[in-house]
């Protein structure tokens, strides 16, 4: 029999690519796409969907059950912008989820369980260069605290109830499909829109704050990758460290204004300067490509030339 797989925040960023990539990987009947609404329309209408409230125990485990799922991908979060404005509600959720999901796994109604961990695990005393694996995790936002504590619990999980949880700490991801939503790092989509609807940019960020950066792709692929390998291969039950790329909103703006000459950016920083500014500027991903041979393919380049060819069209 195969895998029968449901994402659980299927309708965001993330999830929906995941979902069309999983799809296509496995066929369309053994993914099961869930959100707590229908707020993406593409992917409510591309093939199995459910509602699923994360937050309750049962609605989890009656759609895994309905379709006798063995794997999990739990991508529902609230982000580190949203995450300050909403402390406790981004607590509740990021945990309560994610010791519902665990807690399945455990009880073996699920095989296997993808969370995402983030660079917002670090924080001010982490090293901001080349930031280890293994380092100073004194994270400063509300999300950054729920995504540490959730990889201690998954490494925990994996020691004493051997749930085969798997996990990355995602930088953050450019993409065109599914706009982000509540994080620092959305600027770098934001500038994509527009650059190409209104040839400026107000950025939210000053314009030297290098944050650790990825494409959609490579996200993707590297969650793939992680999934699939062998049990024995995935030696870290926390989170995986994942780098791709490094840059600037100055520097995002320079490769725009290749393509788009006219391209203004102004820098009018906020409230998420300070979340920015308390995470990595670079990542060190060593033990990721050593035990499941990761390797990201898309540079700043690449990225803004396919972001403003898949955008073009819509503007
Ligand atoms: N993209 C996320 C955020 O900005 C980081 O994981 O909150």
């Amino acid at each position: 029999m195969s895998s029968k797989i449901l994402i659980i925040g299927a309708c965001g960023q993330i999830g929906s690519e995941l979902t069309y990539k999983l799809r296509a990987l496995h066929g369309d009947d053994n993914v099961i796409a869930s959100d707590i609404s229908y707020n993406n329309l593409d992917i409510v209408n591309s093939g199995i969907f459910e509602i699923v409230d994360a937050m309750d125990y049962k609605s989890v485990k009656v759609c895994i059950e309905k379709h006798n799922v063995d794997t999990v991908y739990l991508m529902a979060a609230m982000l580190s912008a949203t995450g300050e404005k909403y402390p406790m509600k981004a607590w509740d959720l990021n945990m309560t989820s994610l010791f519902h999901v665990l807690d399945l796994a455990k009880a073996k109604f699920i095989k296997k369980v993808f969370w995402p961990s983030s660079i917002a695990v670090f924080g001010p005393t982490t090293p901001k260069e080349d930031t280890p694996q293994y380092t100073t995790m004194e994270p400063s936002t509300v999300y950054g605290i729920t995504k540490q504590v959730g990889e201690r619990w998954c490494e925990y999980y994996n020691e004493k109830y051997d749930v085969d949880v798997r996990s990355i700490r995602y930088p953050g991801i450019i993409s065109w499909k599914t706009l982000p939503g509540g994080g620092t790092t959305d600027y770098a989509v934001e500038i994509y829109h527009e650059a190409l609807k209104n040839k400026e940019y107000d950025c939210f960020l000053s314009k030297d704050t290098a944050l650790p950066m990825l494409y959609m792709d490579d996200a993707i692929k590297a969650t793939v990758d992680i999934m699939s390998a062998d049990a024995d291969a995935i030696k870290i039950r926390s989170s995986y460290n994942l780098a791709g790329i490094s840059f600037t909103p100055e520097e995002i703006a320079a490769s725009i204004k290749k393509h788009i000459p006219e391209f203004k950016i102004s820098y009018t920083p906020d409230f998420r300067q300070q979340i920015a500014n308390s995470w990595p500027q670079s990542i060190d991903d060593t033990m990721a490509q050593k035990h499941w041979n990761w390797k990201h393919s898309f540079d700043l380049e690449a990225i803004t030339e396919e972001m403003l060819k898949q955008l073009k069209p819509k503007y």
